[in-house]
């Protein structure tokens, strides 16, 4: 039956193995499920969270009533945590993840996750899953994925009485087969839109990638791995990819993104990146992006996201009209920049990786 126990009873003792001592191809590693040894989960009831729980078994049991199953009452987080060459393990970041799923809990009525108690899941959560840290120099990184969701039985629409809050780690590689820096040909969404306008699209909710699904599924069998949305009221403006914000870098070497607060997901990635592109020198504009406008003037475009880091893509298809674009060179630079910091090479100017 399921393993539920307290975190000391499991967890308590120190961690015997580093690092990388997971039996694992660290090489190989791409975006798939690996098991570990546990996750951690909390759950809120009566106005309050309880103590938590750390399981080894990766199933839960939930009311059939659960809001998460009719109503898709869920949202979800990913971060990576990194070991560093000097030997430390690090969370890149995660305070920024902590600051959206409180947005979206406001937005989908639900209980914010304190920070001491994300920082403890997260930290527990890790500190048992250390041999699944890919070590320094292998190129991957153990995902991190915070998740909650409406878990109590509740028959019409309204707020769930119970909540789960759940943290599971993954060690990754590479998102896209292709791996980091093969460029991509991408597909311009015009058959579906990902966000209304004063919608849910700038929420990390689960239903957001569900609706992606079909659109994804109608892109590759075309024979595009990744797709671009523009914005639903006027199909005029950039808005993201399938996961991923959208960048360019213009001919003129400026660093442009999409301006769309209510309807792109506000990546952490792409803020990390504009901070370390203002950093180079380079100019940032977040704005609006006029798509047939301003593809002409994309000198590299890159989806950058926590799973896809920056993926260069090589190309735009929309119906029979195509863009090509030029070598990552900002965007390689870029990426160098924000692998520095994760893998303790470059100097962490602004604070960005929290020790474990
Ligand atoms: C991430 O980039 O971390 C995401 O959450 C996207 C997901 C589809 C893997």
């Amino acid at each position: 039956g399921p393993e539920l126990v307290p975190h000391a009873e499991l967890w308590g003792a120190p961690v015997p193995d580093g690092p990388g001592s997971a039996n694992l191809d660290w090489a190989s590693l791409g975006f798939d499920y690996v098991p570990t040894n546990g996750h951690v989960r909390y759950v809120w009831k009566d106005g309050q969270w309880d103590s938590g729980r750390s399981l080894r078994d990766p199933y839960i049991p939930v009311h059939i009533l659960g809001n998460v199953f009719h109503y898709g009452q869920a949202l979800f987080e990913g971060f990576k945590v990194f070991h560093t060459r000097n030997g430390t393990v690090c969370a890149f970041a995660d305070n920024m993840n902590h600051e959206r799923m409180g947005h979206g809990c406001r937005r989908f009525r639900i209980p914010e996750v304190p920070w001491s108690l994300w920082k403890k899941a997260v930290d527990d959560v890790i500190r048992a899953n250390v041999a699944f840290v890919p070590p320094y120099g292998s190129g991957g990184a153990l995902y991190v994925r915070p998740f909650i969701f409406g878990s109590g039985p509740r028959l019409g629409l309204g707020p769930s009485p119970e909540y789960t809050f759940v943290v599971f780690v993954n060690p990754v590689g590479s998102y896209y087969k292709t791996g980091q820096l093969e460029a991509l040909d991408a597909l311009v969404n015009t058959e579906y839109d990902r966000a209304a306008p004063l919608g849910c699209g700038d929420c990390k909710a689960a239903g957001n990638y569900a609706a992606d699904l079909e659109s994804m599924h109608m892109a590759k069998s075309r024979g595009f791995p990744i797709s671009l949305y523009l914005d639903a009221r006027e199909q005029r403006y950039v808005e993201e990819f399938n996961t991923s914000n959208f960048v360019a870098i213009t001919k003129d070497g400026k660093y442009i993104t999409p301006q769309a607060p209510r309807s792109v997901l506000p990546s952490n990635t792409n803020r990390v990146l504009r901070q370390l592109a203002a950093d180079l020198g380079i100019t940032v504009e977040q704005r609006p992006i006029d798509f047939e406008a301003e593809v002409d003037s994309f000198a590299e475009v890159g989806a950058v996201g926590t799973a896809v880091v920056v993926t260069p893509i090589r190309s735009f298809t929309r119906g029979d009209r195509k863009w090509t674009f030029g070598e990552p060179k900002v965007l390689k630079q870029l990426l160098d920049a924000v692998r520095g910091i994760q893998d303790g090479e470059a100097e962490d100017r602004h604070s960005l990786m929290r020790r474990l």
